[in-house]
């Protein structure tokens, strides 16, 4: 048994699947940053952009905070708390991204999946609320899947941190 579950409660399979995923995308972004760095990639980047500055800030901590939270032990008032934090984090996110144009100067079908977290995030703590936590922790584990998914995109090349990982 995990030793982060709630005792006698195992972590799903598929919760396991999706932090790994997670964890794979931080260490990616992680190398990405490193290798920028190193070639001056990060140097050359113009990122004087507010929105990019906030979805970053926003972003960058909900990877790992949201790996924390779907894998450690959950209903205790930790998890409330890093569970409101993460939410917050998200809706960020995806707000911030709609004042990025970059890719194809105007809305992108990357700003679909903000639409889906900004439907996501509300369903899932309405669900919390309601104690229906199957499907709490379905849309909550759904919506971390999208945010791993969304950061291995980020390293497209073509994209800014595709361009630092792979310059
Ligand atoms: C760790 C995960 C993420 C990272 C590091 C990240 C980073 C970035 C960066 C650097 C950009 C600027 C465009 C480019 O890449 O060249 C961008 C744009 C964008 N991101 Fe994210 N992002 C992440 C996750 C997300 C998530 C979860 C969403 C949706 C909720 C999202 C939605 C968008 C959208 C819609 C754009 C604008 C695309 C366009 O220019 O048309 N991103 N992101």
């Amino acid at each position: 048994m995990n030793e982060l579950a709630h005792p006698g409660v195992t972590i799903p399979l598929r919760d396991r699947l999706i932090v790994a995923l997670g964890a794979l995308a931080a260490g990616a972004l992680l190398l990405a940053f490193v290798h920028g760095l190193a070639s001056g990639a990060v140097a050359r980047s113009s990122m004087h952009s507010l929105w990019l500055a906030l979805h970053l800030a926003a972003v960058v901590p909900a990877l790992p905070l949201g790996a924390y939270v779907l894998a450690r032990r959950k209903g205790d008032a930790l998890h409330r708390a890093l569970g409101k934090l993460w939410a917050v984090l998200m809706l960020v996110t995806a707000l911030s991204s709609f004042g990025l144009r970059g890719l194809t100067g105007n809305l992108s079908p990357i700003h679909l999946l903000s639409l889906l977290v900004l439907v996501m995030i509300p369903r899932g703590i309405h669900l919390a609320r309601r104690h229906r936590i199957e499907a709490h922790r379905r849309v909550m584990s759904l919506t971390y899947l999208g945010l791993a998914v969304a950061a291995l995109f980020t390293l497209l090349p073509g994209r800014l941190l595709g361009t630092w990982l792979f310059s």
